[in-house]
């Protein structure tokens, strides 16, 4: 409803006020649960670990801090951010060229308010790129890429789309490792996407909130190492911490003069919209990034938990013959139910929202529809997520995580201790033996 008797909407939600699907699935779930329903939920991206007791505490100690502060961010987090980056990430960077906000979702924003030409996006990609381009106007070019091609990105499929462009300047917003397909974006790509860039005056909004959740069966690379001028580098606490919730995004600019403008621009944005992040999220930010080695080693308990339950369903794709990329970091899979098509058809499904809601509603799977990541409607692809099943609660999750350290390896964890994940997959091989009846 564009209008009312009351007031009329702005163009750009005149159209469309639908609630981001990621919340709209995660509503349904718990209206199931409320009713009694069994339901595996692998719809919602959300990692459900504990906080860290550092962290929690140094968030106590500044419950006082009740100033605003600078929109950039205080300078020892921003110094402490810029260490970080370069000790662990392979990033230099130098304090002058952090800014951090609330998520790295208004950064994202931030950084595509300031910046002229049209969003190049990756087919699929994260489910806020395209409507937050939508809310501010901007045109947006996907790059296409086919399931049966893993979805991979390729720098020939990146110029073809470029040259769709009449604008001078382009953003191209990659996410490495993805949400929603866990693949991470190998060195000799990246190396290739940058000559492209340059070539044709393409920024990069290089998105690797999940750089620190890699697998480790490949290393994550910046794309800051093969474009330093053109590419921002986004992160955050959401995903390596588990503190979504606590709402701190961080943003590294390139070097030089052009990155101070493009810091300055964001920081009005920021300066008048958030004001600052929180502050006593802030001083507990300075715990995240001050390179200790028990917060190190957290993290790494953490994304080996999130690796064996990503790497376990992933298996059981496998061995269900559902064709899916590995996994190379995050918790998401995105796997193709194209070679059912013909059979689907007859239960009525024809479409990627046609399925989701089929799984949902006869099987208790709860999934995202590939067309929520930009993919073509009939394309039958869905996006789980590893990250919810068997930690439903906080207790759930923390009791795993207490299960693992009494010394159960993380494996033999998943196999006999995630009664969730293995009711989603005997579903999914129930739901599949069903299309062959
Ligand atoms: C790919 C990706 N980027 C960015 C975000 C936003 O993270 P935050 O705003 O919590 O930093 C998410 C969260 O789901 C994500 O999956």
């Amino acid at each position: 409803m564009a209008h009312n008797e009351f007031f009329t909407l702005a163009p750009a939600l005149a159209a469309d006020q639908t609630l981001s699907p990621t919340l709209a699935i995660n509503q349904r779930v718990k209206e199931l649960w409320a009713a009694g329903e069994q339901v595996y939920h692998l719809g919602f991206g959300e990692s459900r670990f504990p906080v860290h007791p550092k962290i929690r505490a140094a968030l106590i100690a500044h419950a006082d801090a009740k100033s605003y502060l600078s929109s950039l961010g205080i300078p020892e987090l921003r110094a402490a951010v810029a260490d970080f980056y370069t000790k662990r990430m392979g990033v230099e960077a130098t304090p002058d060229r952090v800014i951090v906000a609330p998520g790295s979702k208004p950064l994202l924003y931030a950084f595509q308010m300031a910046l002229a030409g049209d969003t190049i996006l990756p087919t699929p990609s994260w489910v806020s790129y395209a409507p937050q381009a939508r809310l501010l106007n901007r045109s947006v070019l996907r790059i296409p890429a086919s399931p049966a091609d893993e979805h991979r990105l390729t720098a020939d499929a990146l110029r073809q789309t470029l040259a769709q462009s009449s604008e001078k300047q382009h953003i191209l917003i990659l996410n490495s490792p993805s949400n929603p397909t866990g693949q991470m974006l190998a060195p000799e790509l990246l190396a290739e996407i940058a000559e492209v860039c340059r070539a044709t005056h393409t920024l990069v909004l290089s998105d690797e909130i999940y750089a620190l959740t890699a697998h480790g069966h490949q290393p994550h690379v910046s794309m800051a190492h093969f474009y330093p001028e053109g590419t921002v580098v986004l992160g955050g606490l959401s995903k390596h911490l588990s503190l979504g919730g606590w709402r701190l995004g961080v943003a590294i600019v390139p070097p030089g003069a052009a990155g101070q403008q493009l810091l300055a621009a964001v920081n009005k944005i920021g300066g008048e919209i958030w004001s600052c992040v929180s502050a006593p999220v802030q001083y507990a930010a300075l715990a995240a990034y001050a390179d200790d080695p028990e917060i190190l080693a957290y993290i790494a308990e953490c994304t080996r938990l999130h690796a064996a339950r990503t790497q376990h369903l992933w298996r059981g794709l496998c061995e269900l013959d559902i064709p899916c990329a590995r996994p190379d970091g995050g918790f998401y899979l995105y796997p193709s139910f194209d070679g059912w098509r013909g059979a689907l058809a007859g239960a009525g499904v024809f479409t990627s929202d046609d399925l989701a809601r089929h799984l949902l509603d006869k099987w208790r799977i709860a999934t995202l529809p590939g067309t929520a990541f930009g993919s073509p409607p009939d394309e039958l692809s869905l996006r789980l997520s590893s990250s919810y099943v068997d930690m439903e609660s906080d207790a759930q999750a923390a009791a795993l995580l207490a299960r693992h350290r009494s010394g159960v390896d993380a494996d033999a964890l998943v196999r006999d201790h995630h009664p969730a994940l293995a009711g989603a997959l005997g579903n999914l091989r129930a739901f599949l033996a069903s299309l062959h009846e």
